[in-house]
């Protein structure tokens, strides 16, 4: 049976991730735009994990309107989303997919007020990727991605659901479609709790938290996002939470992680929508969370330094 593949995805920024989605949907003869806020630093090229460079020689123009059989991707930071959609707003037709990916919470309740009737899309990955120029993006961590359907998505158009994950099987693979994507987003909100504000607070690659010093640490960040979580309804306890954060810290260790690199360029970071967002849940429902606090004003002290 042959898979449904998208007229074109039309990927908002010019992000690490969304490049890489950009480098594989020409790989795999998907037709892709790529639209960075700032022209000048449109991506061209991908060093390859392998270390093969590939030309961006595919990217198309801008499409003014996008069709049903098309997918607007929106890779950019939380903070970023509720202005990517209001852009988008008038140029989708009904049935037009858009698909989330970021770091964080908050991202889809965000979109979901510019774009009351839309089918989104949300996934998550633990790809990892670097501009290292304003022109070049390097894979440097071989991840998974996991996807899944907004909870208040009205009805789903016929064949949408195949759509996306067919694309995003070819963009940023192995994808796992997940039913329930929240309990998805939660796992990775802990990930990005610990191994974000710890990398970019001390400086360091993602390797470097497998040392025993950053242990105990590491088991309070968890111990706290399990509490916040099941208050939430999501049943993940802290082992598990540890568990898979080593995992990754263990599969992307070679790699500076988006926090430490947004602290290193001057940018402003994801912390509110990582630590900060745990912070918000954990007060709405009466929990302490001071290891998780400490990291969100760290961050945001260093942030504040920014000349
Ligand atoms: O934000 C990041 O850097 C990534 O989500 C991850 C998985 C922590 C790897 O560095």
């Amino acid at each position: 049976m042959t898979q449904p593949l998208p007229s074109r995805i039309q990927i908002i920024g010019s992000g690490a991730i969304g490049s890489l989605m950009a480098a594989n949907a020409q790989r795999n003869g998907i037709p892709y735009s790529l639209c960075p806020r700032d022209p000048a630093r449109l991506t061209q090229r991908l060093i390859t994990y392998s270390g093969q460079s590939i030309l961006l020689s595919g990217n198309m123009p801008v499409a003014d309107q996008l069709g049903a059989r098309d997918i607007l991707v929106l890779p950019v930071k939380v903070h970023q989303l509720a202005q990517a959609a209001k852009q988008w707003q008038t140029r989708l037709s009904p049935q037009t997919p858009v698909l989330l990916i970021h770091n964080g919470m908050g991202g889809f309740e965000a979109v979901r007020k510019e774009l009351p009737k839309q089918s989104l899309y949300l996934a998550t990955t633990s790809h990892g990727a670097i501009k290292i120029n304003h022109h070049e993006v390097k894979h440097t961590g071989f991840g998974r991605t996991v996807l899944g359907e907004a909870p208040d998505n009205r009805d789903s158009h016929s064949g949408q659901s195949e759509l996306v994950l067919e694309t995003l099987s070819r963009c940023l693979q192995p994808v796992t479609w997940q039913q329930d994507i929240m309990k998805g987003l939660w796992l990775k909100l802990a990930v990005n709790a610990v191994i974000n504000p710890l990398t970019a607070i001390h400086n360091v690659k993602n390797g470097e938290l497998e040392k025993a010093n950053f242990k105990g640490q590491i088991s309070d960040i968890c111990h706290e996002t399990a509490a916040v979580a099941q208050a939430c309804g999501m049943d993940l306890p802290p082992a598990l939470l540890e568990e898979n954060v080593q995992q990754v810290i263990g599969k992307t260790a070679a790699n500076y992680s988006s926090m430490h690199q947004d602290i290193w360029h001057h940018r402003v970071t994801e912390i509110a929508a990582i630590n900060g967002y745990i912070l918000q849940q954990a007060e709405k429902k009466g929990i302490d969370v001071p290891v998780n606090t400490f990291l969100y004003n760290k961050v945001k002290s260093m942030e504040s330094r920014y000349s």
